[in-house]
């Protein structure tokens, strides 16, 4: 048994279904996780302990399986790409996106729950999404500008050739995680493993969740799949239509259609 570095990391995007997907893929035979987020190529820190240090971060597997890690801060860091390509130039990418105005909100309900946590007020959502004094989307607003995948893929795209990227439809992997987990096994070279055995509808959760074996199936956490706050619909008509045209982007670019609002 040996700790290798990942032959394909998920780069992002926060709240597209980071975890569900590397949860999913570890049902697969051949793929080992690495459990927690690393957090070594977005943060200075940790880089600085060099790459001996990220290995050793990795799980132990065999050498004919392949390790995957998650950090969803990878996708909108700026230094990243580079980082990850002086490690490895032919690494293969993963990137989950959802519709970008479900994604924002999502964030938003995130960063939410960690205020009530600590007994803080926050911002409605719509306050943080408009200017005010414009009106318009507020391009400031984090949870806004993480939903611009094209600008984020485009930096990305000066170091890695497009067909080392798979984009993974995470509205899909919610409601039918079999065909989007099959694209990704054919995207990594594995042979088909994952079947309708190891996902199974859990009503009480609303979500799938994981059958490994006849002893061992597991949920995720209760952390994914939150309810969301209702948003005023005018808001979320006008994030749509700002999107818009960045997504047709991000469609031309991947070659994956996507059919947002
Ligand atoms: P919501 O909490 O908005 O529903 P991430 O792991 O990147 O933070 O993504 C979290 C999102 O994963 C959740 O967003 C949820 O919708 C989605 N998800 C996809 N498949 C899931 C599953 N099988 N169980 C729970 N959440 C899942």
């Amino acid at each position: 048994l040996v700790q290798q570095l990942p032959k394909a990391i998920i780069i992002g995007v926060r709240k597209g279904g980071t975890r569900a997907l590397l949860e999913m893929l570890n049902l697969h035979p051949a793929v080992v996780k690495a459990s927690q987020e690393i957090h070594f190529f977005d943060n200075d820190e940790n880089y600085g302990k060099g790459i001996e240090w990220y290995r050793k971060k990795m799980p132990f597997s065999y050498p004919q399986q392949i390790t995957i890690e998650k950090s969803p801060a990878y996708f909108i860091t700026e230094e990243v790409p580079e980082r990850i390509y002086k490690m490895n130039s032919s690494i293969k990418l993963l990137i989950i996106v959802r519709e970008p105005t479900t994604r924002a909100i999502s964030d938003y309900t995130q960063v939410l729950e960690g205020k009530e946590r600590k007994n803080k007020t926050y911002y409605k959502f719509e306050k943080l999404a408009i200017d005010p004094n414009t009106c318009e989307v507020n391009t400031k607003y984090k949870a806004v500008r993480t939903s611009i995948y094209t600008k984020h893929l485009e930096r990305w795209l000066k170091y890695f050739p497009i067909e080392q990227f798979h984009v993974v439809d995470g509205d899909r992997l919610i409601t039918e995680p079999l065909p989007e987990l099959q694209l990704v096994e054919k995207f990594l070279n594995l042979p088909p493993r994952i079947s309708q055995y190891n996902l199974y509808f859990n009503a009480t959760r609303g979500f799938y969740c994981l059958r490994f074996n006849i002893i061992f199936n597991k949920c995720l956490a209760g952390s994914k799949g939150r309810i969301h706050p209702e948003v005023d619909p005018s808001v979320i008509t006008k994030l749509r239509k700002f999107f818009h045209p960045f997504n047709q982007k991000f469609y031309q670019i991947t070659g994956r259609t996507l059919n947002w609002p």
